[in-house]
């Protein structure tokens, strides 16, 4: 079921979002060789717990922690632990903030230390196509002009464009119809309408896009050890056009 919001409905969820854009901006300060993803973890928890929040990923169908934590050929989903990152990695950082019941949820990729030119070139290409979806969200156009606009602006820079995960309806709880493929063909799937909260969330290879699950059950990597990265944004579906709810810039 789709669940449509109301002006009110999404300002909370907007008010949501800037705190979660708030701690990314402290993340990115934080991020440096030597850091660990737990350390990281827990400051996203006192930061939200200080401002009256809660990581709703945490206790989610049994989900330990309050961010995932995704390395190097890590898509999604990877688990906050105790070994520094080094510097080379790229790290994404996601997480869903619950501020008294409104959701929003959002992931960033930030690079530690030095990265190559070729991994550079990967982040940009990533957040670049989640813009270029998210100007597809807008009422009438269909689901699949957002993938479309995802993909082929990403196999245009020799990049691929993960399958196994997408985006997805959000509100009251973390998974929501409509899920939001990033591939996909102009034209085609569920007609966007004003009130949806999606979530617009590419992951991108390096290399192939096939992934594969560790033995955890939660973890996808990249079955050819290609880098992968990965940008979200909440976003509303209004009149007015795409409402991006997870930045302190709009
Ligand atoms: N934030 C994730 C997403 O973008 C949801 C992770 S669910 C969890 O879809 F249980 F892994 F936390
Ligand atoms: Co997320």
């Amino acid at each position: 079921m789709i669940h449509l919001k109301t002006e009110r409905e999404i300002q909370l969820m907007r008010e949501a979002g800037q705190l979660l854009a708030a701690c990314h901006q402290e993340i990115a300060k934080l991020i440096r060789p030597g850091i660990t993803t737990m350390e990281i973890d827990r400051f996203v928890e006192s930061f939200l717990d200080k401002h009256g929040a809660k990581p709703e990923q945490k206790g989610y169908k049994g989900y330990s922690y309050a961010t995932c934590a995704s390395i190097n050929d890590e898509i999604c989903h990877g688990f906050p632990r105790n070994e520094p990152l080094k510097s080379g990695d790229i790290v994404t950082i996601d997480f869903v903030v619950n501020l008294h019941g409104a959701l929003a949820d959002s992931a960033w990729t930030y690079a530690v230390g030095e990265i190559s030119e070729r991994v550079k070139t990967l982040l940009s290409v990533t957040e670049q196509s989640l813009y270029k979806g998210i100007e597809q969200a807008i009422p009438g156009n269909r689901v699949g002009d957002i993938g479309h606009a995802i993909q082929t602006y990403v196999e245009a820079h020799g990049f691929s464009v993960v399958r196994d995960f997408t985006g997805h309806g959000i509100g009251p709880s973390i998974h929501e119809e409509p899920f939001i493929p990033h591939f996909g063909e102009k034209g085609k799937g569920l007609r966007l309408k004003e009130g949806m909260v999606i979530t617009i969330e590419p992951m991108v290879n390096m290399g192939q896009w096939q992934s594969k699950m560790d033995r955890n059950g939660w973890t996808a990597r990249t079955v050819d050890g290609s880098y992968s990265a990965q940008y979200e944004h909440t976003i509303a579906i209004t009149k007015n056009g795409p409402l991006i709810l997870t930045t302190t810039d709009q």
